[in-house]
């Protein structure tokens, strides 16, 4: 359990918050690239409950702005796009993307333009992915882009997706840290998939509803980025890895030379958060009987690659087919969508869009939520430590060598 007082320390991040500010101290994935085209209009995104605009200079340069405009706050989601920069079309002020004010009609032509903070931030881009650095005068200056494993591989090695969640940013990561779940909620769609003989030994524990699963042994350390965890079971290894503050290496598929995941889970806003699914190989340009390209080359909008669930609410039971539990069908009730991963994504945000706030002081825990504690420990020990002033957890870390791991204990039937 966590106690209320930590549970909102680490699960808020608007403006202000000891969390936001530790998370702002980060380069945040914003937008996929081919979201926005050069000199198109500019995209509205929250991030962390402010607002900004992400667009593409009619050169190609990736802008982020905030969507107020700094004179008198009009939104910049009109802005014309025009050569060199955004123009406000209340008064026509033209910034830059480095920020810089390039011209102010509001100003006599002779007038030196003010020395003001236009609202633009720091950006990187690569793989398809548009980073921010969406910090403040208060956190300092941008730091270096951070190296992750998949940051130098070319295009073709790398396919990333986006969905919009309808929970706390934090839930999402701790379902990739209850490394047990998998065994029960996804049992069935695991099984249904090649994934299934690396996946279960055949000799586990048995519910009387016939699921069967291997109960692990797990372990957990912390790391200068976060912490690391491993979970051993009859059938399999797997390693993972939680990079501050949002991303976690989560293991997908057996193998040295198999496709690698991460996650990235970026708020919106304390209800809401964007999902990243990303997927790289660093042996060879991903492959059509890769994992990746097996679950995402037939989604057809990879900005919202969960579009096919529609909507989920406690009045459809989030989605939830109750006539095939009924009949035996299912162990779940969520199947028969596109792809595997679509059906264990089905699966994971049912159960936890519908925890809504949790109240971590009121849990019962069990041995297998081990990683979960760490995890929320590694969150609340980085936040009070970037309270005391020390230096963000893992910020500036060179982390291209960090991935997930899964290794088939021994041959199945
Ligand atoms: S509000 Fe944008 S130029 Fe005045
Ligand atoms: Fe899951």
């Amino acid at each position: 359990m966590l106690s209320k007082a930590n549970n909102q320390l680490i699960t808020e991040t608007g403006q202000g918050t000891p969390m936001g500010r530790l998370m702002r101290e980060y380069w945040v994935p914003v937008l996929r690239s081919s979201q926005v085209e050069p000199g198109a209009a500019p995209y509205r995104v929250t991030v962390m409950g402010d607002k900004y605009v992400v667009f593409r200079s009619p050169g190609g340069e990736a802008g982020v702005m905030n969507e107020a405009c700094p004179h008198r706050g009009a939104s910049l989601a009109m802005a014309r796009n025009e050569e060199a920069g955004l123009r406000c079309i209340y008064h026509g002020w033209k910034m830059a993307p480095s920020g810089r004010l390039l011209d102010a009609p509001t100003h006599s032509a002779d007038a030196p333009l003010p020395e003001i903070k236009t609202g633009a931030h720091p950006v990187h881009e690569g793989q398809g992915i548009i980073w921010a650095w969406l910090g403040t005068g208060a956190a300092g200056t941008a730091p270096p882009f951070r190296p992750l494993s998949f940051t130098d591989l070319p295009d073709s090695h790398v396919i990333s997706a986006t969905a919009v969640v309808n929970c706390n940013w934090l839930h999402p990561l701790e379902t990739l840290w209850d490394v047990f779940h998998a065994q029960i909620l996804h049992n069935q769609t695991n099984r249904n998939s090649s994934r299934g003989s690396a996946y279960f030994s055949g000799s586990g524990r048995r519910t009387d509803s016939g699921i069967e699963f291997d109960y692990p042994e797990m372990r957990a350390h912390s790391t200068d980025y976060g912490f690391a965890y491993a979970n051993h079971d009859a059938a399999k290894t797997t390693h993972f890895h939680f990079i501050m503050p949002f991303i976690q290496h989560h293991a997908i598929s057996p193998g040295a030379m198999a496709d690698k995941g991460l996650q990235i889970s970026v708020p919106i806003d304390d209800d809401h958060a964007v999902l990243w699914m990303i997927f790289y190989n660093r042996h060879a340009p991903l492959q059509p009987d890769g994992f990746a390209m097996q679950n995402l080359a037939s989604i057809p909008n990879l900005n919202d690659f969960l579009e096919e669930l529609g909507e989920r609410t406690a009045d459809n039971r989030w989605g939830q087919d109750r006539g095939a539990v009924d009949r035996g069908e299912s162990f779940a009730g969520f199947g028969g969508k596109k792809t595997t991963l679509i059906n264990i994504f089905a699966e994971d945000l049912a159960v936890i869009e519908s925890q809504g706030r949790v109240d971590r002081s009121r849990e019962y825990l069990a041995p297998v939520d081990m990683a979960l504690v760490k995890g929320r420990k590694t969150l609340v020990d980085a936040v009070k430590a970037y309270e005391r002033g020390e230096a963000p957890l893992g910020r500036d870390c060179d982390l291209s060598d960090i991935e997930a791991g899964f290794d088939v204990v021994k041959a199945q039937p």
